[in-house]
């Protein structure tokens, strides 16, 4: 966590320290300056509005981005209008990057209105120097650009813009190295997610992610477990480990050290409660670390295990390196070590070549392997990968045709696999106020379903044992016991 009187110490009237984190606290104590005069002179709070999209990597990084902003005097607040207003990008798909540009157009009416309104882009689309360009050609009243890789230089790149007026855009193609020690403000006060490792070295023939997230790079074990106990101290009972592909965590590290070498030292920490990890790719999910999962207490009954295809042949050509036995065979061995397990996957529709065969096969794995839920997506073509330049890219009425089908038979089961718990009685983790019954308190199970409960506010962040009373298709009702 933040160090608040590391911050106290740091001295504005000297030179500028040349190393990191220190350099970082450095700006940001001298934009915190500048915020109090802002405050002063304008006599009400700056305010800031931090939007994030994609994945857990994201919303991680948005806790990283909403601390060094509180800390330099920026309020949350809720709505589009504030004084900082952040989208942390992502590209996976691509109406997730109109959606963006979508929002910008509105914000730029927003800011005529509020002249101390600044807008910032972040995350993985900034990552793409296309997109980059027409931010800058397109949307110059855009502030601050930043990527994936230089998240840590916020305040110095603040800094730059409140002096120069001027927008500033800096991305960097590859990380260099790992900052560590920098503030993190969580969401919620019990639980957070946890890098373990950055980047993706798999190059799946349809995905951006290594392209705009770099090589795989994991963090030194002893860094990622002190920050956990610091965690735990503040009261945090849940972490997720973090990571493109957490099952070749360790690979790069001089004193190589396993995924599942990881886990078992994280499940020793005292005072932690639940872990979970994302994301797992099934080629690299060993013996070694079913076991570790089966054998550690604190690892929650739940895997996401993408599958993307229940074909070999469309499998081989989206480079994901297993078939659909191997994936089929595996699944049965993690149920046979951990029969209760949920498993959730990752399905993509319409990659090129996908023959009506292939689509079945999916769809029997999904049959097959029963998932309490999936995330199912239509193949989104995004420039520079391999798939782009594939041949027989799938009819638009093809694919959503498909995808309907496939959802059907998703829900379906969902809801059976959902059905089928009513009645047990189960720890849950209360989480939050529920937005539409505020009697209601919205909790999860180990295995990440959400139940609902006759609950006070002073109960969140405690693990309590719920009777599933209801099942209401994807979420239960439940009475605390
Ligand atoms: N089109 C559609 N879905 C994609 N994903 C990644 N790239 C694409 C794409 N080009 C999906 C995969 C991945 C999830 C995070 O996003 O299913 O597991
Ligand atoms: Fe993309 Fe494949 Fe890496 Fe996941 S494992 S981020 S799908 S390249």
């Amino acid at each position: 966590m933040f160090d608040l009187q590391r911050l106290e110490l740091v001295d504005t009237e000297g030179t500028v320290p040349a190393s990191e984190p220190e350099r970082q606290y450095y700006y940001m104590k001298k934009c915190r300056q500048w915020a109090e005069q802002e405050r002063t002179r304008t006599a009400r709070p700056l305010t800031m509005s931090i939007q994030t999209l994609g994945c857990q990597m994201n919303a991680k990084d948005s806790e990283k981005i909403t601390a060094v902003l509180a800390y330099i005097g920026y309020q949350e607040t809720e709505g589009p209008a504030a004084d900082f207003v952040l989208f942390n990008t992502c590209t996976v798909r691509e109406n997730a990057n109109m959606k963006i540009y979508g929002r910008l157009g509105y914000l730029k009416n927003q800011k005529k209105k509020n002249t101390r309104m600044k807008i910032a882009l972040c995350g993985c689309m900034m990552q793409e120097p296309d997109e980059v360009e027409r931010v800058r050609r397109s949307y110059p009243f855009v502030d601050l650009v930043f990527g994936t890789h230089n998240i840590y230089r916020l305040a110095e790149l603040l800094y730059l813009q409140i002096c120069s007026g001027q927008p500033v855009v800096e991305v960097w193609e590859e990380a260099e190295g790992i900052v560590e020690d920098l503030p993190g403000r969580r969401k919620y006060p019990f639980k957070t997610g946890v890098n373990i490792m950055f980047g993706c070295n798999n190059f799946c023939s349809y995905c951006i992610v290594p392209y705009v997230r770099g090589r795989e790079r994991s963090r030194e074990p002893g860094e990622i477990l002190e920050e956990i106990r610091g965690l735990v101290k503040d009261g945090v009972t849940e972490v997720m480990l973090l990571g493109q592909n957490v099952n070749s965590y360790g690979k790069t590290l001089a004193d190589k050290l396993s995924f599942a070498e990881l886990l078992r030292q994280v499940n020793e920490i005292p005072g932690l409660q639940r872990i979970r990890f994302m994301t797992s790719h099934p080629k690299d999910l060993s013996e070694e670390l079913i076991a570790a999962m089966a054998e550690c207490g604190k690892v929650c009954q739940h895997l996401h295990l993408p599958l993307q295809s229940g074909s070999t042949e469309i499998l081989r050509k989206m480079n994901r390196r297993y078939t659909k036995e191997g994936y089929l065979e595996l699944v049965s061995r993690i149920r046979e070590r951990m029969p209760d397990i949920s498993l959730t996957t990752d399905i993509i529709v319409g990659f090129p070549g996908e023959t009506e065969e292939d689509f079945q096969e999916t769809l029997d794995v999904v049959r097959r392997v029963r998932y309490d839920s999936a995330y199912t997506f239509i193949y989104s073509k995004r420039t520079g990968t391999p798939a782009a330049a594939m041949e027989d890219q799938v009819p638009e009425a093809v694919v959503k045709d498909r995808f309907s089908r496939l959802l059907k038979e998703i829900q379906g089961i969902s809801a059976e696999i959902t059905d089928s718990r009513v009645g047990q009685t189960l720890p849950v983790l209360l989480e939050e106020v529920n937005a539409q019954d505020e009697g209601l308190i919205t909790g999860r199970l180990s295995n990440n379903a959400v139940v609902h409960c006759r609950a006070g506010a002073d109960q969140i962040g405690q693990i309590l044992t719920v009777r599933l009373t209801e099942s209401r298709g994807f979420y239960y009702m439940g009475e605390i016991v």
